[in-house]
């Protein structure tokens, strides 16, 4: 059963890679062999208020947010876990850790800022910033992958986030997050840029 899940982990994280090695020509005429890579990472974020162990809280909102419809001015920070299935206690393969504020008078809409941490698979270590605007009772959002770290570094690309599972009493959501990244590791630096005075 464990090896079968890893080997599902491992699908799931190395789904769809493709490979194409390019040669790209620098300002000094230096060949640098870029590796460019196309992976899908899909995965489930468990979101919840109620106590015990909340994995989000709510640290600040303007006089005026409890009477607003949309919450407008509310903040909330979270640190949720990740994993592979929908299940809260499917394997855990990282975590996402950020902030949503209500932005939004007339829509129930967040501005979403949050880091994705691997911490299992190929991407162990490895990071991806997101940042984008989540229209939270839309059937699918699309989020900006705006960067990332370590194997990930510079990339870019999309999320889609489709609620999965809600739980209004306990404050519990469940989103799957279906993510195309695309991401270059770069072999050999082209210029050094000294400062000097
Ligand atoms: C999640 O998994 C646990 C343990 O396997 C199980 O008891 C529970 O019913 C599952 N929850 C759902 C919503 O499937
Ligand atoms: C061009 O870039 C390469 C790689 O960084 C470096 O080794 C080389 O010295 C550079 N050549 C010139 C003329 O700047």
């Amino acid at each position: 059963m464990k090896r079968l899940l890893i080997i599902l982990l491992l699908l799931t994280l190395l789904s769809h890679i493709s490979t194409i090695i390019a040669d790209e020509t620098s300002e000094n005429h230096t060949k640098l062999l870029i590796r460019k890579r196309h992976i899908k990472l899909n995965f489930f974020w468990h979101n919840r208020f109620s106590q015990p162990n909340p994995t989000a809280v709510v640290v600040a909102q303007s006089p005026t947010s409890n009477d607003s419809p949309t919450g407008f001015g509310t903040v909330n920070v979270f640190d949720d876990p990740l994993t592979i299935g929908s299940n809260e206690s499917s394997p855990l393969i990282g975590w996402s850790q950020g902030t949503y504020i209500m932005t939004d008078q007339n829509k129930y809409a967040a501005l979403m800022a949050m880091t994705l941490i691997f911490v299992q698979g190929e991407f162990k270590g490895s990071t991806l910033a997101v940042l984008g605007r989540n229209e939270l009772l839309s059937k699918v959002r699309e989020l900006p992958i705006v960067g990332g770290t370590g194997l990930l570094r510079s990339a870019s690309g999309y999320c889609m986030l489709n609620t999965f599972d809600k739980e209004n009493a306990n404050h519990y959501a469940v989103v799957q997050y279906q993510c195309d990244v695309f991401y270059k590791r770069y072999l050999e630096s082209t210029t050094d840029f000294p400062f000097t005075n």
